[in-house]
């Protein structure tokens, strides 16, 4: 199986865990796998909450009604991919850049089942680079700034994000203490978000593998 189909196993086994309500949902190749199967359960639920606007879009032509999170509060369920995961179900988010409507929405949920191919299952995160929202007046800094934290910043040139910011991607880090790094980068001045889910990890993962869809707990 290649990858593809490996991401579109994990979201249909997702598809196990939505009970109805509104659904939080995530951003990137893997959920729009899942978007499409939450489509064909589209009369059980009330709607959705995205994370980013292509999200809302897919949604929106499936007939998905998408809600803002202010409207609804808490969710029960949120479905998201990742870029890396560890072993306690912390996460590298971002490479899409929406990660921080992704945290906000995984912080409002009961429930944050992450869904992803096999091959993002590391000992430890920092192999993919560790996205960084920033405002754009503050880019140099915060990149001097990740410099003396040991990373190498580099900027995603052309790429906006959803909320107008830009993002650095932090190469040649091995992120030993993912809570105390994510909580290190997101007091810099001028980060919006870092792309470190370890305060909020996720509470399952679902991997796509040859042998089917496995959950890890933490
Ligand atoms: C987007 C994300 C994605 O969940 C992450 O990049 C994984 O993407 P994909 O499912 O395409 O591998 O964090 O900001």
């Amino acid at each position: 199986m290649d990858q593809d189909a490996l991401k579109k196993q994990a979201a249909e086994a997702a598809l196990g865990y939505v009970e109805g309500g509104v659904v939080g949902v995530g951003t990137g190749s893997t959920v729009n796998h899942f978007i499409d199967y939450l489509a064909t359960v589209k009369g059980r639920i009330e709607g959705a909450v995205s994370s980013s606007e292509v999200s809302t879009q897919r949604m929106k032509a499936h007939g998905i009604q998408v809600f803002d999170l202010n409207a609804v509060g808490d969710l029960a369920l949120y479905v998201d991919g990742a870029d890396e995961s560890n072993h306690q179900l912390q996460l590298i988010k971002g490479g899409g850049g929406a990660l921080t409507r992704e945290k906000i929405v995984a912080a409002a949920s009961a429930k944050f089942v992450c869904i992803a191919d096999e091959s993002k299952l590391v000992s430890m995160l920092g192999a993919f680079p560790l996205p960084v929202e920033v405002i754009p007046m503050a880019r140099s800094y915060v990149a001097r700034e990740l410099v003396k934290l040991g990373g190498t910043p580099v900027w995603r040139e052309g790429f906006m994000t959803d909320n107008g910011n830009l993002i650095l991607d932090v190469q040649g880090l091995q992120i030993m203490e993912p809570a105390k790094l994510e909580q290190q980068i997101n007091n810099l001045a001028g980060v919006v978000t870092v792309g470190i889910f370890a305060l909020r990890p996720a509470d399952v993962l679902i991997l796509g593998s040859e042998t089917g869809a496995k959950t890890v707990t933490a």
